[in-house]
This record gives structure tokens, sequence and C-alpha cells, in this order.
């Protein structure tokens, strides 16, 4: 039994303390830099999903009133809609791929958002000429790790990567 318990213990501060060699601090944070200058003018950082789907589902978005998805919305579908996590320095590639696409040629045909959110808002303008290629890698590692993988990898909550 103690062997156990203390097998227990040490697992969870393995997982409690382990964020993938793929996370880069230091590109997190000029991500979230680029974010709150260029994005927010129109998407939240962060609310809390049960809140969303209210809002979007039931109330027509006029509980918030938003202007557009909110980063961890956007977060994750980006993972759970672009290309696959079986490898995440890949992953990484394609969520930008899209990323850039998407924000040099905007189209709602190619939207990785649920039906019921996307339908309250018009296409996003380009923001070709407005963003560069490395900003956009910049919040492409910011977006990626903003939310946690909803139980795929719970480590991956946003409380731990409240970076001091
Ligand atoms: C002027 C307002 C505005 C700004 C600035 C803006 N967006 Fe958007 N964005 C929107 C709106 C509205 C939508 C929803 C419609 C759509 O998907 O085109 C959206 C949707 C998106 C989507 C989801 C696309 C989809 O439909 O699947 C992504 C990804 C995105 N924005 C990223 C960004 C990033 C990153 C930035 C900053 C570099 C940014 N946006 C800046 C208004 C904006």
């Amino acid at each position: 039994m103690k062997t156990i318990v203390s097998l227990f213990v040490f697992l969870s501060a393995v997982f409690a303390s382990e964020l993938p060699e793929e996370f880069d601090k230091l590109l997190y944070e000029k991500g979230e830099k680029v974010f709150e200058k260029k994005c927010m003018e129109c998407h939240e950082k962060y609310m809390d999903i049960p809140l969303l789907m209210k809002n979007f589902i039931e109330e027509n978005n006029k509980l918030l009133n938003l202007k557009a998805p909110t980063g961890n919305e956007i977060s994750f579908r980006l993972k759970q809609q672009i290309g696959s996590r079986d490898d995440m320095e890949f992953h990484l590639h394609q969520t930008n791929d899209f990323l850039k696409d998407y924000l040099y040629n905007p189209d709602l045909s190619k939207t990785i958002c649920l039906e019921g959110v996307i339908r309250h808002f018009k296409v996003m303008p380009s923001m070709k000429g407005k963003i560069t290629e490395e900003e956009i890698e910049e919040v492409n590692h910011f977006l990626y790790f903003l939310e946690g993988f909803n139980g795929v990898n719970k480590f991956f909550h946003k409380e731990e990567l409240e970076l001091k």
C-alpha cells in the first residue's frame, strides 16, 4: 500500500510539473503580446466554455455580445480540427499553416468553428500587411498552448500556463 501511495505521489509530481518539450515559454509570451496587440480588438482571450455555450446556443450572443470567437475556443478547435496531434512538433506547423492562410485570406468556408458559434459573425477582415509571418508563428504558439486539451492532456490547463 505504501509503495502504491508513494508511486502515486511521484507520478502526480511528474505530471504536474511536466510541460512538453515543444512548449517554448519565450515564444508563448511573445505570442500573447501579439494577441493582445493585434487580435484583442475583436477576440477576448479566455472565457469559460459553459458560459460561451450558453451565450451562443441559448442566448444568441446577447449575453456577452462577443465580436468574435474567444482565444480559448480557437485554441481548442484549432488542435481538434487541423492536422493530427500524434506528433506535436509537426502539429504546430499544421496549425501555423492554417493560421497563416486564414489571417491573410479569411473565408468562412474554411472555418474550424462550430456552426452554432460562427453563425453570429461576419467573416474576419484580412490581416495582410498588418501581421508578419514571424508574428503569426508567435501567436500560433500562444494559441496552441492557451487552452488545455480538454481532458486529453490534463496538465495543459491555463492555470499552469499563467507564467510569471
Ligand atoms: C477586426 C476584428 C478582428 C481582428 C482584429 C482579428 N479577428 Fe480573428 N476573427 C474575427 C471574426 C469576426 C471572426 C469570426 C468569423 C470568421 O471566422 O471569419 C474571427 C475568426 C478567427 C479565427 C477562426 C476562423 C474560423 O472561422 O475558423 C481565427 C483562427 C482568428 N480569428 C484568429 C485571429 C488572430 C490570431 C488575430 C490577431 C492576429 C485576429 N483573429 C484578429 C475578427 C477579428
